[in-house]
């Protein structure tokens, strides 16, 4: 699509109000609710799961956009449908099926994506595009926010953007995007920009939305 898509990640908010973050998001301008799920296991750090996800489905009727930093992550794919997630992303180093886990998100009637970390080369997606409605590249180590943006892999978003040619496929991209950092991968081929920390400064609906725009006008 023309439009850049902004999808704050409810990594950096208050999670002691977490459905009313989520409500604040939106009203800020959100386009998508990004949705970062750790298991202590494949990456370094335990946020949370399928049952908070339902907890906030409520909230909003924005599209849901679960990132699973999880392994094994296909006992899961059920739940995560069920709670409402409308998106559901897998990281390709996190399990050996990744074409039957795709297959599964697609079947349970969600948006398919596979995530790829800084270090994991594009080709490993090469054979499951036909499977994918979203590709993401992660712009930092996946496990905490706040992390500097990782410069070397806007040259993987322009490889992923001509390997996809005319697929509808969305490129996200997660991690340290600013206002500064937003515009090098939009160039690049991105459509869609997570950002936590960048948006959930000031505590406010004023403030999301003045921190979405900046990043949307970048
Ligand atoms: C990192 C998460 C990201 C992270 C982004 O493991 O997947 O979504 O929260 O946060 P910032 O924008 O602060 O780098
Ligand atoms: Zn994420």
């Amino acid at each position: 699509s023309a439009k850049t898509l902004i999808a704050p990640s409810v990594l950096a908010s208050d999670f002691s109000k977490l459905g009313d973050e989520v409500e604040a998001i939106v009203e800020a301008g959100a386009d998508w609710v990004h949705l970062d799920v750790m298991d202590g296991h494949f990456v370094p750090n335990i946020t949370f799961g399928a049952p908070i996800i339902k907890a906030i489905r409520n909230r909003t009727d924005a599209y849901f956009d679960a990132h699973l930093m999880i392994a094994p992550v296909d006992p899961y794919l059920e739940a995560f449908a069920e709670a409402g997630c409308d998106g559901i992303t897998i990281h390709a180093e996190a399990g050996p099926h990744l074409d039957r886990s795709l297959q599964t998100i697609r079947n349970l009637g969600k948006k398919a994506g596979v995530s790829l970390n800084p270090g994991t080369p594009e080709h490993v997606i090469e054979y499951v595009l036909d499977r994918l409605d979203l590709i993401l590249l992660m712009t930092v180590n996946p496990g905490f926010g706040g992390q500097a943006f990782i410069p070397a892999v806007v040259e993987k978003v322009r490889r992923v953007k001509a390997m996809i040619g005319d697929r509808p496929i969305d490129i996200q991209i997660d991690g340290g995007v600013t206002a500064q950092t937003a515009p090098l991968v939009a160039a690049a081929g991105a459509n869609v920009l997570v950002a936590g920390a960048a948006v959930f400064k000031g505590g406010t609906v004023e403030a999301y939305r003045a921190n979405i725009e900046a990043i949307r006008q970048a």
